[in-house]
């Protein structure tokens, strides 16, 4: 039974609760489906696929360390026409109720279009997500997420061939997230997903050379957690369309921190890779959480955040929850 304080409704997507995993969390989810029950996720949300398959990138594609990991996968999927024949009608066989949206990447606008067009064909598929923000790959990927004539750009062009709700996926890369997310809301956006890996890079002191082929990868988990608030934070003040917030989730206590942000629902992603349950927890424990911080449900996290303190004496009054 839904918990109507858990349900969330954004465009395409009728959530039974604000948890579904990141694109890149759970692949294509079908090697998922004996972790848990995966009808019990607010949605399903898909690997990026390309118009090419892609192998990805050298190994190793991913390295750990305290703060969370460092990953140069590049965007290693099977490609539209695999993803078309082999893996949707298997993901809608298993989970017919379930709201799926599919991640997609071009290296060029026309790429974007024909992969927006030839998922949009798919009733079974609720939304879009528009990855403007992979740092792993040489063409397309980031560079359209850190300019928002770019970003503007490769959104509006999918407006015109679509009417499959639209969220752009934005980078953490940038010195000024807001003209980024007005401008694919003005081209036609109706969500933002907010924040793809921040860029960093790990060395080998004994060889002195770069662990990751590529030099650079993308960072994600713990360590990215407070620069997805902030993110989030910052584009809330500017935008009216809801954001799905990402970045370092492990707990139910995270998950409510990037809601009070500003975000309308949530993804988790490196969390998975330690515990395959944690979804399924934060989504049980959701419950009590909302009493514990006294919000009748996930709409009243979204919308609950107060506005910065005035000065030091309110700030230390609010500090103490007078
Ligand atoms: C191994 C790995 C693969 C990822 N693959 C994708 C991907 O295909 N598409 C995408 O938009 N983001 C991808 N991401 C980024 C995540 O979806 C997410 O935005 C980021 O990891 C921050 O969330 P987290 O801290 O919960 O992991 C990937 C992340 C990791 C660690």
């Amino acid at each position: 039974m839904t918990n109507q304080r858990l349900a969330v409704s954004l465009p395409g997507l009728e959530l039974k609760n604000p948890i579904m995993p990141s694109s890149g969390a759970f692949y294509y989810g079908l090697d998922h489906l004996d972790d848990f029950d995966l009808n019990k996720l607010g949605a399903l949300v898909l690997k990026t696929t390309t118009v090419q398959e892609r192998l990805g990138n050298p190994q190793p594609w991913v390295i750990f360390n305290q703060a969370g990991i460092l990953n140069s996968v590049g965007l290693a999927n099977p490609g539209l026409e695999n993803v078309k024949r082999d893996f949707i009608p298997k993901i809608e066989a298993a989970l017919p109720e379930l709201p799926v949206m599919i991640s997609i990447a071009g290296e060029t606008v026309a790429e974007y279009v024909l992969l927006a067009t030839e998922f949009a064909r798919f009733d079974y598929i609720k939304a879009l997500e528009v990855n403007l923000s992979c740092p792993n790959v040489d063409k397309g990927g980031m560079e359209f997420g850190v300019d928002p004539e770019s970003a503007r750009e490769v959104i509006a062009a999918i407006r015109q061939v679509t009417d499959k709700p639209i969220y752009a996926k934005l980078s953490p890369n940038v010195t000024d997230i807001k003209p980024i997310a007005k401008a694919v809301e003005e081209a036609g956006a109706d969500g933002i997903v907010l924040i793809n890996t921040v860029v960093g890079m790990s060395l080998n002191l004994a060889s002195r050379s770069v662990k990751l082929f590529r030099g650079t990868g993308g960072m994600s988990g713990s360590a990215v957690h407070p620069i997805a608030v902030r993110l989030i934070w910052e584009a809330a003040s500017v935008v009216k369309i809801p954001i799905i917030g990402v970045g370092g989730i492990n707990t139910v206590d995270d998950a409510l921190e990037l809601l009070l942000a500003g975000a309308s629902a949530v993804q988790v992603g490196s969390a998975n890779g330690q515990d395959p349950l944690i979804m399924s927890k934060i989504i049980d424990e959701l419950p009590d959480a909302l009493d514990r911080y006294g919000f009748a449900n996930i709409q009243d996290v979204t919308n609950g955040l107060k506005p910065l303190p005035e000065d030091q004496a309110s700030w230390e009054k609010e500090q103490n929850n007078d």
